[in-house]
């Protein structure tokens, strides 16, 4: 059997044309239209992968899926806690290897959009700033402060003058076309008075002279000076203009879904959406768009920020967290990207021109003098689907949709109808090679150290009074114990018959434990919206000594805010004893454990997540390499989650929540490059102590691959015509691909053609249905590795004539 088969529609493929390579050692600069690449405006197509939150080994494919997925540019941030973790002492291995990420960029044939900050924000500890930094004598972070730009200045010279060695910008041959200083600081500036003014033309001044040879943009910076671009971030950026005639319209941050925070439920934003957001942008005049995050991946070791942000970094982005497609969202993004491509010309040669074809309703047309013509028609209404006239033909627009013509006249592409596969991915869990059950490979060899309760180094210090703990750790650990001795004479009355006692504590965050003479009395945490931590525990103090241990814990330290560098963590007090009379205390005390034993890697390639279920919240190493915090005790609350979630109309990261009463994160990515075939070494540091022995490995795996086209969607982009003969005789098409190269279709589960109801997973039959539909599927599809089938009832008779029909299709691959 051919890898591809066909079954009705249109027997021949038309390929669109390649829009040419991009040629390294190019003149890059911009005017009101556009980036300006070797004297030719481009539209660009960007996505953001950050190079930490993978690993190299993955770096070439994630790259390599981009490329596939139409984006011509990588954004990334530049980390600089990850590069110089002690001041003037670099990192730039494994992880940390930007050139050499930049370098794979280039291989693949793609641009770099180099985000230097150094502040990035990005959900990363501290906003990727340096503890060092708050520790310089005088300094004020992000303001107009001769020690902070020191440093800022510094640091950024350092980066750029690494990429110049490497001959990496595009003036020098290099992919990179564009840089970023600063980040999102117009959202925040007022907090910072005038100096923020200084600061920012200080910081576009120094960019500047560092000569680049490319232009630099600051990021909702609306007074960004010349020659900065100012960009725009956000859901939604058509109606966005940049601050100068001469800057083109740009959007360093399209959220493509959002971040997720322990406690709370996941986020996911509906392609259908996501697509709108973009083709309004190009529609309505930008030029270069970046996804953020393409991949967002995994944060590894203590880089999360947040605080509270869950050690997945998944996103909902087009490549999932263990670099895998996220189907439809990829293959649809993909479609949106060819669609506008095939306007590029006629939208760098002219300015659009939007006119209204009623309430909600919005047609752009740019056309050239030389006939070249390409339009967007939108839909902006959130209730109803509207036909349209549009030079003379009819189109019909669903709600919150863009139809794309780029011949102003055939519509290529709906925002809102999906032709791309879409996949269910499951996590399999895993049996060990030898033993039956996967928790077998974990029951063995487990040994553990007890942590004593409270203070037990001698690295312990006194002084008078409660210490703010970012201070006292510099971030070097989660942790910090407040101890604390109490001597009760025995006449108090804490001690008296019948009077309680609570023990007051109030911590700025992020999670706290407290202990009475050894053992564990209450415990409380923070959140995503406030990190503040407040317990009132009953406890109960015996005559003579007492001790009071109080460990506090961070989560990751904050990145986002005017002064967020200064909100501090740890218990800051009061600290109080609380009966008929009042005293005020401290001191603090836990229980923590620590897992170690030695397992085989699960066999296979695909991508592997490590199962918490049983334990309650630490840290854990393979071999050595941090995979991150875990914390599966942390469950979502049940409030805010709905069964599906409609698309049409404006997105907000509460709108569409899944994962309600479930834990925040059951599941940890660890990547294969990690793992050796056997003798691998977990650790876990737990802290609230939990049973090891369920843990267990599950690989992420393809259920179904599922596709529902109806006789009204537009022909697959890839068979775009102009050609009026040629579109006769094409139609719509359904194709099924499985995602591995390896695999083949094995198995219809699930075919309609009629009126099928419900989605991927849940398809069943509706009222009217085509007595063929299975037949001709299985026999299109099974033992291909793709397929497809033209939607028409030339294919498959017509049983409900008058109606629009639709092809549903679930299909397994092995
Ligand atoms: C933006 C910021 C990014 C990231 C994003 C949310 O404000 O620039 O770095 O934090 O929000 O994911």
């Amino acid at each position: 059997m051919s890898s591809t088969a066909m079954a009705g529609g249109l027997g021949l493929l038309l390929f669109l044309a390649v829009t040419a390579p991009f040629c390294f050692g190019a003149n890059v600069t911009y005017d009101h239209r556009a980036l300006v690449i070797d004297g030719k405006r481009r539209v660009l197509v960007s996505g953001s992968i950050h190079y930490p939150r993978s690993t190299p080994d993955m770096w070439r494919d994630l790259i390599q899926k981009s490329k596939d997925g139409g984006l011509d540019v990588i954004e990334t941030y530049v980390f600089w806690n990850l590069h110089e973790p002690v001041r003037g002492q670099y990192d730039f291995e494994g992880r940390k290897d930007l050139v050499k990420f930049v370098k794979l960029v280039k291989e693949a044939g793609l641009l770099v959009h180099l985000r230097i900050g150094p502040y990035v924000c990005a959900e990363w500890n501290y906003g990727g700033f340096p503890l060092w930094l708050h520790f310089i004598p005088g300094i004020v972070l992000r303001t107009d402060n001769e020690p902070f730009k020191a440093e800022m200045k510094r640091f950024t010279a350092k980066i750029v003058d690494m990429m110049k060695q490497e001959n990496l910008y595009a003036s020098q041959g290099g992919p990179i076309i564009l840089s970023q200083i600063e980040n999102e600081y117009g959202n925040i500036d007022s907090a910072y008075g005038n100096s923020a003014k200084t600061y920012i033309n200080w910081a576009a001044a120094m960019a500047t002279s560092l000569d680049t040879g490319v232009p630099w943009v600051m990021c909702q910076q609306s007074d960004a000076p010349n020659p900065i671009i100012n960009t725009c971030n956000g859901f939604y950026c058509d109606q966005f203009t940049p601050n100068s005639n001469n800057k083109p319209k740009m959007w360093t941050e399209n959220w493509s879904g959002w971040f997720s925070s322990f406690g709370d439920p996941l986020p996911y934003r509906p392609v259908e959406d996501l697509a709108f957001s973009v083709a309004r942008f190009y529609q309505l005049g930008g030029t270069f768009q970046n996804y953020y995050m393409y991949h967002g991946g995994t944060n590894f070791g203590r880089s999360t920020g947040g605080p509270f942000i869950t050690t997945s970094y998944d996103y909902d982005a087009p490549i999932d967290e263990y670099g895998l497609l996220r189907q439809p969202k990829w293959g649809h993004l993909k479609d949106v990207h060819k669609a506008i491509k095939l306007c590029e010309e006629a939208m760098v040669a002219t300015d659009p021109k939007t006119t209204s074809l009623g309430s909600n309703l919005e047609a752009t047309v740019y056309k050239t003098g030389s006939g070249k013509c390409a339009a967007f028609l939108a839909n902006v209404g959130t209730q109803s689907d509207a036909t349209v006239k549009f030079n003379g033909n009819s189109y019909n627009l669903p709600a919150w949709s863009v139809s794309i013509l780029p011949d102003c006249k055939n519509v290529v592409l709906n925002t809102a109808k999906i032709n791309s596969v879409s996949t269910i991915t499951k996590f399999v869990r895993q049996p060990s090679k030898d033993d039956t059950t996967a928790t077998d490979a974990f029951v063995s060899g487990w040994s553990w150290i007890n942590e004593p309760v409270g203070i037990s180094s001698e690295s312990a210090f006194t002084k008078p009074g409660l210490l703010e703990q970012i201070n006292t750790t510099a971030d070097q650990s989660d942790y910090l114990w407040y101890s604390l001795s109490i001597e009760m004479k025995g006449d108090e009355p804490f001690l008296e018959d019948g009077s309680q006692t609570v023990l007051h504590v109030d911590s700025l965050g992020h999670v706290l434990y407290a202990f009475i003479n050894g053992k564990l009395a209450g415990s409380g945490k923070g959140g995503s919206s406030n990190s503040k931590v407040s317990i009132d525990v009953p406890i109960s103090l015996q005559p003579g000594k007492n001790k009071i241990d109080l460990l506090s814990l961070t989560v990751g330290l904050a990145n986002y805010g005017a002064f967020f560098d200064m909100r501090g963590a740890g218990v800051t007090g009061p600290v109080q004893l609380k009966s008929s009379k009042n005293g005020s205390t401290i001191d603090l005390s836990s229980q923590q454990w620590t897992y170690q034993t030695t397992f085989d890697a699960p066999s296979g390639s695909s991508p592997l997540a490590l199962d918490f279920t049983g334990l309650g919240k630490g840290q854990a190493w393979i071999n050595g390499q941090s995979i991150g915090r875990y914390w599966p005790t942390n469950v979502a609350g049940n409030s805010g989650c709905t069964g599906s979630c409609n698309y049409r109309g404006s997105y907000s990261s509460s709108k569409c929540l899944k994962n309600c009463g479930k834990p925040s994160q059951q599941l940890y990515h660890v990547p294969r490059s990690w793992l050796n075939p056997s003798g691998n070494i977990l650790v876990l540091f737990e802290e609230m102590g939990g049973n090891p022995t369920q843990l267990s490995f599950a690989t992420r795996e393809t259920q179904s691959i599922c596709s529902r086209i109806s006789e009204s969607h537009p022909l697959p982009v890839d068979m775009w015509t102009s050609d009026d003969e040629t579109r006769k005789t094409a139609g719509p098409t359904l194709s099924l691909a499985c995602p591995l190269a390896n695999q083949v279709i094995s198995q219809i589960k699930f075919s309609s053609f009629g009126t099928p109801r419900g989605t991927c997973g849940s398809f069943s039959h509706g009222r009217c249905s085509s007595k063929m539909a299975h037949s001709v599927v299985e026999k299109a599809c099974i033992g291909s590795r793709s397929c497809s089938i033209g939607v028409s009832v030339s294919t498959f008779g017509d049983p409900c004539a008058g109606i629009t029909k639709s092809l549903a299709v679930e299909a397994s691959c092995t």
